[in-house]
C-alpha cells in the first residue's frame, strides 16, 4: 500500500490524474494544476512551477515506456498544498537532501530540484508501491505562493 501522509485527513480537498509520460502529459499536469488551484481559490504561481519541474522529471528521468505518471494535489489543514508526482521508476530516486551540484556538462541541468527546494517548505521521495516512487513537495500558504 502507498504510504499516506498522516497529516492529510481523508476528506481533504484532493485532485488526482493519470497522465502519459510525455511532454504533452507534463504540460497537461501544469495546466490542470493551474485550473484546480483556481477552483480552490489558491494562488498558483509557484505551485505550478513546482508541478512543472516534478512532472518534467517524471517524464524525463522516471519514464518507463508505456507507463503513465500520476499527479495528485491535496489541500492540507492550514492551507498547505501538497503536490505528489508518482512515476514508474522506483529504482531511480533523486536524492532529497544532497545539494545539487553542477555537473561536468555545465550549469544547464540540475535546476529543477533547486527550484522545488526553494519554493517548498519540505519535499522528499517515498518509495513504492513497487515499481513506483512518489516525489512530493509541500508549499505553505505563507511562503510566497503568489
Ligand atoms: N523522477 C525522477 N526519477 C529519477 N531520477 C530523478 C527524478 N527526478 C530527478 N532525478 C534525478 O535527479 C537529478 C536532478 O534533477 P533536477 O530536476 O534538479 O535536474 P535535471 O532534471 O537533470 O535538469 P533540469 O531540471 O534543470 O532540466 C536528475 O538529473 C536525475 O538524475
Ligand atoms: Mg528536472
Amino acid at each position: 500500500m502507498q504510504k499516506l501522509d498522516p497529516s492529510a485527513p481523508p476528506n481533504a480537498p484532493h485532485f488526482a490524474v493519470q497522465l502519459s509520460a510525455t511532454r504533452r502529459g507534463a504540460r497537461l499536469a501544469r495546466l490542470l494544476t493551474e485550473r484546480q488551484l483556481d477552483d480552490w481559490g489558491v494562488p498558483s504561481g509557484e505551485a505550478v512551477q513546482v508541478v512543472a519541474e516534478l512532472a518534467a522529471n517524471a517524464v524525463l528521468h522516471g519514464r518507463v515506456p508505456g507507463r503513465d505518471f500520476r499527479l495528485a494535489l491535496r489541500l492540507l489543514p492550514g492551507g498547505v498544498l501538497r503536490v505528489e508526482v508518482t512515476d514508474a521508476r522506483g529504482d531511480r530516486v533523486p536524492r532529497a537532501h544532497a545539494p545539487v551540484t553542477e555537473g561536468a556538462e555545465g550549469a544547464e541541468d540540475g535546476r529543477g530540484l533547486v527550484i522545488v527546494a526553494a519554493y517548498a517548505d519540505r519535499w522528499g521521495v517515498d518509495a513504492g508501491p513497487a515499481p513506483t516512487k512518489t516525489v512530493w513537495a509541500e508549499l505553505s500558504p505563507g511562503r510566497g505562493r503568489t
